[in-house]
């Protein structure tokens, strides 16, 4: 047997992916298993999207390998898009990367500033890949934890007791995945100050600012960010398009330098239609975003219900894609509840601890699901 890199076994496969495994098997007898787990937007992108996408498929150059830094009116609508929803200039030749995902932005950020035995600042909860990718660069985690008495906020007094010398990246994400907690402008400068202060490059995962948050925010809009931030956003989750694997990264030129140096090494560019489909995206106003968020706040009412019906009660204040909720005290943790209910009622949600042991007591249900989807794992729970 060939030896696999050692790399390899400081991770895990993927939650998810195990998870959905159990639920294809389960899905071979009578009854389907309502996944209410994970965050995959199940609404189209917008009509002019789609009918961007098919007109830019017949262009001559739509098959050929793409610039790595995507074409020029592709990060201009990023820069717009940025100017008009968070009012942070960026210049769209040299302080914007388009990305496959915010995804590859995790790794390849990782990838460019990161060297073995670096610190990284990683919250708890969070989403897992800040681990894992941490973990196959050989960089030592340092977990924050960001717990509900404190509103999901860091607690910068302990950060502060902590030796920081060995620090290089602080992993931040709001509004956060998978509590649902906002940021506000003074939090933000909070982190942007404790950036400054101990030279650590402060990354902010910014993919959830469109949904149910009326107040988008980029770490970009504080004083001084661009000496220490960059930021990663998507249209994955506010434009419906996870599939499509168009995402960015922003921050001062130089900043992205080495980020750039690294993607050109690992991929060739984005399909050209895609491109041209995100710039009609990027686009769109703020009914757009009105239109969708208007279809997650039923969800969510309905999913308030069903968490209400299984003994949770979540936090009202959540923004996102999930609801995020503290089990009752009868289960061990939030495996055993979600267990119980794919087994009795063949209904899937998450389990909170997969984020780190903070959320352990926590289970998280994700608003992509039909109304009709929802009301049905509600009657399900309720019959047993
Ligand atoms: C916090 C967070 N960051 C990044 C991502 C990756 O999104 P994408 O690569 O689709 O842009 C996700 C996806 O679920 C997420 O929850």
């Amino acid at each position: 047997m060939i030896q696999p890199a050692n790399r390899t076994q400081g991770v895990k496969e993927y939650y998810f992916s195990v998870k959905l495994k159990e639920i294809a098997k389960l899905n071979e007898g009578a009854v389907k298993v309502l996944n209410l787990g994970i965050g995959d937007p199940d609404m189209s992108p917008s009509e002019d999207t789609w009918e961007m996408l098919k007109e830019a498929c017949a262009h001559p150059k739509s098959h050929g390998y793409q610039s790595y830094v995507g074409i020029p009116a592709l990060r201009e609508g990023f820069s717009k898009w940025y100017k008009t929803f968070f009012n942070v200039d960026l210049n769209p030749d040299n302080e914007i990367l388009p990305l496959l995902g915010s995804k590859e932005g995790v790794m390849i950020t990782s990838l460019a500033y990161l060297n073995e035995g670096d610190e990284v600042l990683i919250p708890n909860p969070s989403y897992p890949t800040y681990t894992s990718v941490t973990n196959l660069l050989g960089g030592k985690i340092v977990s924050y934890p960001l717990v509900e008495e404190n509103n999901y906020h860091p607690d910068f007094d302990a950060l502060e007791k902590r030796d920081l010398s060995k620090v290089k990246i602080m992993w931040v994400n709001y509004p956060h995945m998978p509590t649902g907690a906002r940021a506000s402008k003074e939090l933000l400068e909070k982190i942007v100050a404790f950036g400054l202060k101990h030279k650590i490059l402060i990354v902010n995962d910014n993919p959830y600012s469109f949904i149910l948050n009326d107040t988008p925010l980029s770490i970009m809009s504080i004083e001084g960010a661009k000496d220490c931030c960059i930021e990663l956003n998507s249209l994955s989750k506010s434009h419906n398009m996870p599939g499509w694997r168009v995402g960015m990264i922003c921050g001062k030129a130089e900043m992205l330098e080495p980020v750039l140096k690294v993607k050109t090494n690992m991929d060739s560019g984005m399909f050209y239609p895609v491109q041209q489909a995100a710039i009609k995206a990027l686009a769109e106003d703020q009914s757009w975003y009105d239109s969708i968020n208007k279809v997650y706040k039923i969800r969510r009412d309905l999913v308030f219900k069903l968490m209400n019906l299984i003994g949770c009660s979540p936090r009202e204040d959540q923004g996102g894609m999930f609801v995020w909720a503290a089990i009752p005290k009868k289960y061990k943790d939030g495996y055993e509840l979600s267990d119980k209910i794919l087994k009795e009622s063949k209904v899937f949600i998450t389990p909170g601890g997969i984020f780190g042991d903070q959320g352990d007591k926590y289970i998280r249900i994700s608003l992509c699901s039909s109304e009709a989807g929802i009301e049905e794992a509600i009657e399900r729970i309720k019959e047993n």
